[in-house]
């Protein structure tokens, strides 16, 4: 046993000088190749820049944006007014959760414009359910985000196109869930609720409503 242990002891520490030796060498290698620090400064090129533009007319892998649409929410100068993709309750489920995290905080999660950012002080934003925005083409929604508005900084840095479609699909539904008539209902489809019946004046969207004694909706408590 004593022996066993001995050599043992032997073998690892000539193996480990070896290798350390080993690696040394490489190391240096390593160390020296020509390269750049990331946005160091270059005398080799006139601008002084190491970061290199892309070379004119070329794309880089996975940048090609071909779908015009998907990307700018436009047609032609105007925003368009369809979804680029079939809208699914997956498609909702995850504009529901991107708005509530990157537009509720201002806009509020049910989008009247009186997110906790703007109680705080920043500029409050106009509230979604006017008519102006509940007419806005869906494409407008996009452009808004892509691009930013006013006082509103851009979100396509933050949010991929995808994502900010299915938040511009949320928005919709965020609209008609305050506006919606019986002629939205398909015909002969049975409307599963009475409307809920308001105290005094409804509010135009800024407000919440207060809304009467819940007798008839219990979809309107639980939500
Ligand atoms: C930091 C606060 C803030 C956040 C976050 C924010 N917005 Fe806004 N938004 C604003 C303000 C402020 C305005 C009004 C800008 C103005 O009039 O200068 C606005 C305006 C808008 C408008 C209305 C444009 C019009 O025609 O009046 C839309 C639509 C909109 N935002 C969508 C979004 C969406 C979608 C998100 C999330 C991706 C978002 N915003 C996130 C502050 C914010």
């Amino acid at each position: 046993m004593p022996i066993l242990r001995k050599f043992s002891s032997l073998g690892l520490s000539s193996l480990g000088l070896l290798s350390l030796l080993a690696l040394a060498g490489c190391r240096q290698d390593m160390h020296d190749q020509p390269r750049f620090k990331p946005l160091a400064m270059s005398d080799f090129y006139p601008d002084l820049r190491s970061e290199r533009p892309p070379v004119e007319g070329t794309v880089a892998r996975g940048q090609l944006h071909e779908d015009t649409y998907f990307y700018t929410g436009k047609v032609g100068d105007n925003p368009g007014d369809y979804m680029p993709f079939p809208v699914t309750r997956d498609v909702l489920e995850r504009g529901q959760q991107r708005f509530d995290i990157y537009c509720a905080p201002c806009h509020s999660r049910m989008g009247d414009g009186n997110g906790m950012v703007v109680q705080r002080g920043f500029r409050a934003p106009p509230s979604y359910h006017t008519d102006r925005l509940r007419k806005a083409p869906l494409g407008y929604f996009f452009e808004v985000m892509t691009y930013g508005f006013g006082a509103m900084p851009e979100y396509a840095p933050q949010i991929p196109a995808r994502d900010r479609w299915c938040i511009v699909a949320y928005i919709r539904a965020l609209q008609l869930s305050q506006s919606a008539t019986g002629a939205d209902v398909a015909t002969g489809q049975k409307i599963p609720s009475e409307p809920p019946q308001f105290r005094g004046d409804p509010g135009s969207g800024a407000t919440l409503p207060v809304v009467a004694p819940p007798q008839t909706n219990e979809g309107e408590q639980s939500k």
